[in-house]
């Protein structure tokens, strides 16, 4: 058989399996058994589940977790999380019931403006551009009037048009910048919809308003996309207590109180000098985020795009939190862009996205944005506490322990038998392995 094809697409999803299997593994029925054994027994649901992309042939499955106890702006969650690291959900409910005891989680919306883009080449003289522009700006509003009305019924819709000139960047390149509320969806079609309209109408303008002369009627799109940068989306979320209250982290650590959260606190500041170590503190709080994210059926790529964008705005790459003592208070804060939505695509879908929102009690976009900071910033203080006291691995071993279990194919009284040894003694995988070896020679 070939191992490449035309018309893959219009195959059957019966037929798209077997030409793989055949084309691509070792051992096809077996491949084809294992690809057909993940779908849903329900065939509407599956029939949802194939509509997200071209060319499903299977489910991928992840578990689907709940972390207990996150008190944000003294109201009390339990929140969804789809992952596959095996310390994350862990780490969120220790800093969810850690925090518990102390105030919960503070969190606020800043802003949640969406941006969006339509890129375009324009030979005339700059000023004769901007001389235009209101005529311009007034005309893209009217004639987006339609595209925008659902949304202006919500309460959002355009929010503004500006103009800006790139040409000492680039010949004759400019740039229309528009602002958007999206209410409470994220918005990324009604944006792009609106932005398509805005590059048609861009043409037609210079094609027809008087007053323009022959050689300026000439303007190129080159394209229309929102963008994934919304610095002005944007959410704040804190801890807070005495700092004579982390006795807790004082005893991990084996410091006197004071000592303890300074280190903690230099641990944030280090990730805010040097961005080897900023990628990884921030890809701890990104993995709170995305798993919430995906759990509501949410843009984790947008999210995770955002964010590090965000973290470079001082032109270098830094943390997206920052801990310090004032006063005797200990304060950790993280502040992120988030644009995420409650409401249309793949959250109003996927049958679990629809039962984590309704875990949540429903949210609205700004409640979800404070939740999501909230469980990020959780994630963040369970790394580096586990860092600057214990070190990571203890816990995150201890986790990965029945990762290994199973990939030996220990039976349940071996896992339990290793998971009462391994409590006290270090994780690694030749260590399981040797475990289990003594286990079945009736070693131990
Ligand atoms: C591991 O997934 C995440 C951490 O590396 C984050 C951090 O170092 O802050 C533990």
């Amino acid at each position: 058989m070939a191992k490449t094809i035309t018309g893959f697409s219009k195959l059957s999803k019966r037929q798209k399996i077997e030409w793989l299997a055949g084309n691509f593994f070792k051992d096809p029925p077996a491949a084809e058994a294992e690809l057909i054994a993940w779908h849903r027994r329900d065939e509407a649901q599956q029939r949802i589940i194939d509509g997200f992309t071209e060319n499903a042939v299977s489910n991928f499955t992840l578990p689907f977790s709940v972390a207990p106890n996150f008190l944000i702006n003294g109201r009390p969650y339990a929140v969804p999380m789809v992952i596959e690291e095996s310390s994350v959900v862990a780490a969120a409910s220790s800093a969810a019931k850690f925090w518990l005891d102390r105030g919960g989680f503070h969190a606020e919306v800043l802003d949640m403006v969406k941006l969006g883009q339509v890129h375009f080449r324009w030979g005339g003289a700059p000023d004769r551009l901007q001389a235009l522009f209101p005529d311009l700006k007034a005309h893209l509003t009217t004639s987006s009037n339609d595209l925008t009305a659902n949304m202006r019924q919500r309460g959002g819709g355009l929010l503004n048009i500006e103009l800006l000139d790139f040409t000492h960047l680039e010949p004759e390149y400019y740039q229309l910048r528009a602002s958007f509320d999206t209410c409470d969806s994220m918005g990324a079609n009604f944006i792009n919809s609106v932005l398509e309209r805005f590059g048609e109408q861009l043409e037609y303008f210079m094609e027809t308003a008087p007053g323009i002369a022959d050689h300026e009627r000439d303007v190129e799109v080159v394209m229309c996309i929102l963008s994934n940068y919304n610095p002005d989306c944007l959410v704040r979320a804190w801890v807070e207590c005495p700092e004579n209250e982390l006795e807790d982290l004082a005893r991990d650590a084996g410091l006197p109180g004071h000592a303890a959260v300074d280190r903690f606190c230099t641990a944030v500041r280090i990730a805010g000098i040097d961005p080897y170590r900023a990628a990884t503190h921030n890809k701890g709080i990104f993995n709170g985020i995305d798993a919430v994210i995906l759990a509501t059926g949410n843009d984790f790529r947008a999210v995770e795009a955002c964010g590090h964008t965000y973290a470079c705005r001082s032109g270098q790459y830094r943390s997206l939190s920052r801990a310090w003592v004032e006063n005797g208070v200990f304060r950790f804060e993280l502040e992120l862009p988030l644009p995420i939505g409650t409401v249309g695509g793949l959250t109003a879908l996927h049958p679990l996205a629809k039962q984590a929102l309704h875990m949540l009690g429903t949210p609205s976009a700004r409640e979800l944005m404070m939740i999501v900071a909230a469980v990020g910033l959780a994630q963040n203080f369970a790394a580096v506490r586990s860092l600057v006291t214990t070190g990571i691995q203890q816990g995150h071993m201890r986790m990965h322990l029945v990762n290994i279990l199973h990939h030996l194919g220990a039976t349940a009284a071996e896992t339990e038998a290793a998971q009462a040894h391994f409590c006290r003694q270090t994780v690694s995988f030749s260590g399981v392995r040797t475990f289990l070896e003594n286990a079945r020679l009736g070693r131990v």
